[in-house]
């Protein structure tokens, strides 16, 4: 794993954005595994600059979302389809038709989760994956317990993750209990994956992703198996690294020898 430690969100951000933007640039049809929250804002925010300042195009490129809340419809204010229209895609030159959220209000769940699955393989698979991470250590919905293996499915949502979630609803009893979501084995399947976290809130999740064990119980410690995963923190998520010093002087050294070449 790839773990870089940046001063602060914004610096997490820009080096978010640039990451994608470098892929969208190399291969103009690519396919990008996007994710909500709030941890993704700043690197959307990037990325449409990059695509204002430098005429960068996503005409050709399609993105397929980790998850979406059950239940909700996409013009729900809380939906996840509802959040990247409003905070990516209308500033893109993306056509909608070439983004992919789950439908949480389908009336065939287990046909829905297939289908996201078939729409991913169709696509020649996800090029790269973007992914928070929860303070429990979930990605995309994958709470503890996940299926190191499992596929898009439905997935009951933990207390604290309604919890963490309830600020963007009206009140805790309107936070859905259940979510559609990649599984792990979906997620593992992208060819590169970037997880990023801020704030001191997500140390933990982050020590035990990095440096704990390979556990079902902390379903982001399953990007150990990645060959292609950069986990990308601020100081304050990387503030219970126990290696920090190696992965900071790791990135040295990857910076210089790119320099050389
Ligand atoms: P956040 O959510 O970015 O809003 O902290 C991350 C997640 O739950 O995956």
């Amino acid at each position: 794993m790839r773990i870089v430690i940046l001063p602060d969100a914004a610096d997490v951000a820009c080096f978010a954005a640039q990451e994608l933007a470098g892929i969208v640039r190399g291969k103009p049809d690519a396919v990008l595994g996007l994710a909500t929250g709030s941890t993704p804002l700043g690197t959307y925010r990037h990325l449409i600059e990059v695509h204002q300042a430098e005429k960068l195009s996503f005409r050709r490129v399609q993105t397929f979302n980790l998850d979406e809340y059950l239940g909700l419809s996409s013009n729900h204010p809380a939906s996840y389809r509802h959040f990247m229209n409003e905070h990516l895609f209308r500033f893109l030159d993306i056509p909608l038709e070439q983004t992919f959220v789950p439908r949480g209000d389908t009336s065939d769940v287990e046909g829905e989760c297939q289908a996201y699955e078939r729409r991913i393989v169709e696509a020649g698979g996800i090029d790269c994956q973007l992914l928070g991470i929860g303070s429990d250590g979930h990605i995309g919905f994958n709470e503890p317990g996940s299926s190191l293996a499992s596929r898009t499915r439905v997935k009951t949502l933990a207390e604290r993750t309604r919890l963490d979630n309830a600020r963007f609803f009206a009140s805790l009893d309107e936070v859905p209990t259940a979510a559609i979501t990649m599984g792990i084995g979906t997620i593992l399947e992208a060819r590169q994956v970037l997880l990023l976290a801020t704030g001191q809130g997500k140390a933990e999740a982050i020590r035990e992703a990095v440096e704990g064990p390979l556990s079902s119980s902390l379903p982001a410690s399953a990007l150990q198996l990645h060959p292609s995963a950069t986990i990308v923190v601020d100081e304050g998520a990387a503030c219970r690294l126990q290696r920090a010093d190696y992965y900071r002087l790791a990135e040295q050294q990857r910076r210089r020898l790119r320099k050389e070449a």
